[in-house]
């Protein structure tokens, strides 16, 4: 179905031609833009506001208004109205209810697909925790928002590649070298495995603190690594090896799989053509010793690409990073999220890709979220006041197969929907906002049954799985009787999810998806506790309403998948 603004759009544009000959009349996609959903339905499901075609149409707003309310007869509208300076649509519910809910039925898991992204690539850098740091709290925005983002543009039709981009290369190796050589000890580190890292990386800097000729030590164990030290090199390899074994862990549980681990390091070999590129577009400057890209043109640091001792950095690695994809990928996208902390890093080194002559430079985008906390307690890796991510979905699950053992005492415990469901409290909750405000983690808000929350969303769909067992076949939906209120209003929020759909993919922002979600099933509880489905007395009633209860199944599986949720046929 074409959605219903776009309908509008062109009924508008139609009428405003044929009333107003002549005239040079906005695009489609303007009047699109300018229609608005009114809160309040007395006023329309849409509302086209005139001020704007004022000027072009040389009339007031609401002669404007009256005049294409005239103008205007079409089956997906049972009303058109003008009020002032507004042109108000009520939407025939009845006849748009058989079109969609066919529509839906007809497309199963792919209504909603914008198919935008056919024959085009988009690179995903995300998660990418630094090796041998803990995987923590802080990490959970990358990880989710960046592994939805991906699941939306495959939705798209995009072809994904997903990137762990691993921080396996750096002085922190240099530290954990020095650390394991001092505290550690082989046995102890395989069998606690990322725990006595964490714990051997901790103690470093507290060591540090009274001590910092061991930073000396550590900066000379890294060069050492660089040189490619056999004993270093070995114990870098089992640190990494370690690491991954333990994130592999917390995305198995979350579902996630990469295309790609090359991190940093992939990229030693792959940085001198990039610096000698910097260097022969005159881009290069010595400052203080280091070798830097100036930016203070667009108001921005130096870009530091080489240390006084020749070494490189991060910036450095991202450079030859991007240039590697694009050669390797030929992306439409790269998208890098991370914590808007990295904001300046990027805005710096997409500037140097673009004065190095990259034409692609304008397909770098940089996804920024704000800072995570729990109980208003800000996150550190040095101190080791940290809440690591299994530990925080780990709690989540125990927490879910305690309020489960509660509610169904002796019954016996799906370990798979426990997880599922404490898993998915906690990404339900992160994706609850806007990406780039800081948001303070409760556990127990994530798992309420009754809040806005992801239990509550996985619930209702178990609802509508329960709903069509019982019923035994989907019928097909076929205009009947008048709608009831709550008929209506769900009807309205499932021909909304093409363009929730659009618009979380054009903002890169997952929340909309879960907003999406929680008003799609607040209109379906309310239908639910309003409106009989399987014992409804007419038949096609019936008919219809359980046809409803399909369309929505589809809508909220595919959306609860869309940001990394589960969805378990019961619960
Ligand atoms: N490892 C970095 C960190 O944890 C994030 C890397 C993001 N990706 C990139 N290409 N810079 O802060």
């Amino acid at each position: 179905m074409k959605k219903i603004k776009e309908r509008a759009a062109a009924l508008i544009l139609a009428a405003a031609s044929e009333s107003f000959p002549g005239a040079e009349l906005p695009s489609a996609e303007e009047i699109t833009s300018l229609l608005e959903y009114p809160p309040d339905s007395a006023m329309g499901d849409l509302a086209f506001p005139c001020f704007r075609l004022s000027r072009v149409l040389r009339a007031a707003p609401p002669k404007i208004a009256a005049t294409l309310a005239e103008g205007i007869a079409d089956p997906a509208f049972s009303r058109v109205e003008a009020v002032g300076g507004y042109l108000n649509l009520f939407i025939d519910t009845a006849a748009m209810a058989e079109r969609l809910i066919s529509d839906i039925a007809a497309a199963g898991e792919n209504y909603g697909s914008p198919a935008i992204g056919e024959g085009r690539t988009v690179v995903l850098d995300y998660s990418s925790p630094n090796v041998a740091k803990p995987f923590h709290i802080g990490h959970l925005g990358t990880t989710v928002i960046g592994h939805s983002l991906k699941l939306l543009h495959e939705f798209a039709g995009y072809r994904c590649v997903g990137i762990n981009h691993l921080g396996d290369w750096g002085t922190q190796f240099g530290k954990l070298i020095v650390a394991y050589r001092r505290w550690g000890d082989r046995a102890e580190v395989e069998a606690r495995e990322i725990d006595e890292l964490v714990r051997l990386y901790v103690k470093f800097h507290a060591e540090a603190e009274a001590d910092p000729t061991l930073e000396d030590e550590a900066r000379a164990e890294f060069k050492k690594l660089e040189m490619h030290d056999e004993e270093n090199l070995a114990l870098w390899r089992w640190f990494i090896e370690i690491s991954l074994r333990e994130y592999g862990k917390t995305y198995r549980m979350l579902g996630i799989e990469f295309d790609s681990y090359n991190g940093e390091s992939f990229y030693t070999d792959k940085m001198p053509a990039e610096i000698e590129k910097i260097r022969a577009a005159g881009l290069l400057t010595i400052d203080d010793g280091a070798s830097v890209v100036n930016l203070e043109e667009w108001k921005m640091p130096p870009c530091l690409i080489l240390k006084r001792d020749g070494s490189t950095l991060y910036p450095t690695r991202d450079i030859a990073a991007a240039a590697y994809r694009h050669a390797t990928y030929d992306f439409d996208k790269c998208i890098y999220v991370t914590s808007a902390g990295q904001s300046l890093h990027f805005a710096q080194w997409f500037k140097v890709v673009e004065l190095m002559g990259y034409d692609w430079y304008d397909r770098l985008v940089h996804v920024p979220y704000g800072t995570v906390s729990l109980g208003g307690a800000k996150l550190a890796t040095r101190t080791g006041n940290v809440v690591l991510l299994k530990d925080l979905f780990a709690e989540a699950v125990e927490k879910v197969r305690a309020i489960t053992a509660e509610k169904n005492p002796g019954a016996a415990i799906d370990e798979e929907v426990v997880e599922a469901v404490g898993v998915g409290a906690v990404i339900f909750y992160y994706l609850s906002g806007s990406r780039i405000h800081d948001i303070n983690f409760s556990l127990s808000d994530a798992l309420s049954f009754d809040g806005n929350t992801g239990p509550y969303a996985q619930y209702t769909y178990a609802r509508t799985c329960s709903l069509l067992e019982k019923a035994g076949g989907v019928p097909a939906y076929k205009a009947s009787a008048p709608l009831t209120e709550e008929e209506r209003a769900l009807v309205r929020v499932l021909a909304l999810f093409p363009e929730r759909v659009e618009e979380a993919l054009s903002e890169y922002e997952p929340s909309v998806i879960t907003r999406y979600i929680l008003d799609l099933c607040a209109a379906f509880n309310r239908f639910y506790h309003e409106c009989q489905i399987l014992s409804a007395e007419d038949e096609g009633v019936r008919a219809n309403r359980i046809a409803t209860v399909a369309a929505v199944h589809t809508v909220l599986g595919r959306a609860l998948r869309l940001i990394c949720l589960k969805t378990p046929e019961k619960i």
